[in-house]
């Protein structure tokens, strides 16, 4: 937690947080949109959305579905609070304490420490930079080590950024049918796939129910409207029941208004220019990083989203850049964070979702400077 809320401040440059550049968010729009409902649907806004959530917002994301492969029906699909919600509802349908969760490693830190609050324990699976999970490992470890479920990102991974092949996908719908395992999928930055935009995901594939499908709005619009949404397969009822008892559903207004962006077309046109602006940015961050850091540091080149994932040369310890780097207002987040075994002390975490500026070619420069005198890892 403490590694989290430095990456928030108070801090002047925070490449610790995986939140786009305020400048990119349609705040103003949003407002508007937000007045509008507040003001034509005053009741409706007053009144709980119980489970599964408000019927046109279901709609609206069904009817976005085939964008990422999949032919929802709304009848099927949770609005949540944030995929954060859809990931630990899905986590609590399928598996209890005790049981054992097959994870990608690394693996964004929200869903470690969601496995591990509800008491189960994870099994870390190998996964390249670029190829992804590995399935061969993933397929013994469900063997050998009574898998109850896994979690994985398909599409622009938290934190290495890769897009798993079409194949991949299908072939880890079909482990999940071949095994009766189910699959957590997180597409939370699947709209921000590098290039057209198009994407495949697993749930494509899954023909059993198999595959609980998270999404959000979260990092193309903000995080605190906690708009998102889950098609949990076969555990619908499951999900609601327990959405009940948690939060008892989505706030209203936001729901409202989100079906009204949907719907009019204004989030497509959003989600490409930010598309467009994450990739002109990331190729900017990474030209920097490779000049101002020391030789020898390594870093992943991803197929969308806008954070980067940094090898530090010569196995120096990212927990001391990270304290280095925090007494000079600057966050970063290290990649302790990501693997309940600490397998990349010497990892770093950074946020490139912002508009480039003389203020970060400046970061950027100071933590290649504090790169230089860091301690080993042991
Ligand atoms: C991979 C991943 N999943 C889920 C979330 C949480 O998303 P939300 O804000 O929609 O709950 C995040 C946020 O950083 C994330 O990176």
């Amino acid at each position: 937690m403490e590694l989290i809320e430095t990456a928030r401040g108070p801090i002047n440059v925070s490449f610790g947080c995986a939140f786009p550049d305020p400048s990119f968010l349609p705040a103003k729009k949003m407002s508007a949109i937000l007045g509008r409902a507040a003001r034509i649907s005053p009741l409706l806004a007053a009144e709980y959305q119980l489970p599964p959530g408000y019927e046109p917002l279901r709609r609206q994301i069904a009817r976005r579905s085939p964008e990422f492969g999949c032919n929802f029906t709304h009848n099927n699909l949770v609005i949540t609070n944030g995929a954060m919600e859809a990931v630990h509802l899905s986590l609590r349908a399928v598996a209890k304490a005790g049981d054992v969760i097959a994870v990608e490693s690394p693996i964004y830190y929200g869903a470690m420490e969601a496995i591990d609050s509800l008491g189960m324990r994870m099994i870390e699976i190998p996964t390249h930079p670029r190829q992804g999970i590995d399935l061969n490992v993933l397929e013994d470890a469900i063997r050998k080590h009574g898998v109850k479920a896994c979690f994985a990102m398909t599409n622009v991974h938290n934190p290495l950024g890769f897009v798993l092949e079409t194949d991949r996908k299908r072939e880890l719908a079909a482990l999940a049918a071949r095994y009766q395992v189910p699959v957590i999928e997180d597409d939370v930055y699947g709209d921000f796939v590098f290039g057209t935009g198009g994407r495949t995901t697993a749930k494509q594939f899954d023909r059993e129910g198999l595959v609980l499908y998270c999404g959000s709005v979260s990092k193309s619009l903000g995080g605190g409207y906690r708009m998102g949404w889950l098609e949990p397969g076969r555990f619908r009822k499951t999900v609601e029941r327990l959405q009940f008892t948690s939060t008892i559903g989505a706030p209203s207004l936001q729901q409202i208004a989100l079906a009204d962006l949907l719907a009019s077309g204004g989030y497509e046109r959003h989600v490409r220019k930010l598309r467009s602006a994450f990739e002109r940015n990331m190729a900017i961050f990474r030209e920097a990083i490779a000049r101002y850091f020391p030789a020898g540091t390594r870093m992943t080149r991803p197929a969308g989203g806008f954070v980067l994932w940094v090898q530090l040369p010569g196995r120096a310890s990212a927990l001391a850049l990270y304290e280095a780097a925090r007494a000079q207002g600057i966050s970063v987040l290290p990649g302790d964070a990501f693997s309940p075994g600490n397998q990349y002390p010497d990892y770093i975490r950074m946020n490139c979702g912002y508009n480039w500026s003389d203020t970060y070619d400046a970061a950027v420069r100071t933590l290649g400077r504090l790169c230089a005198g860091l301690p080993r890892v042991t």
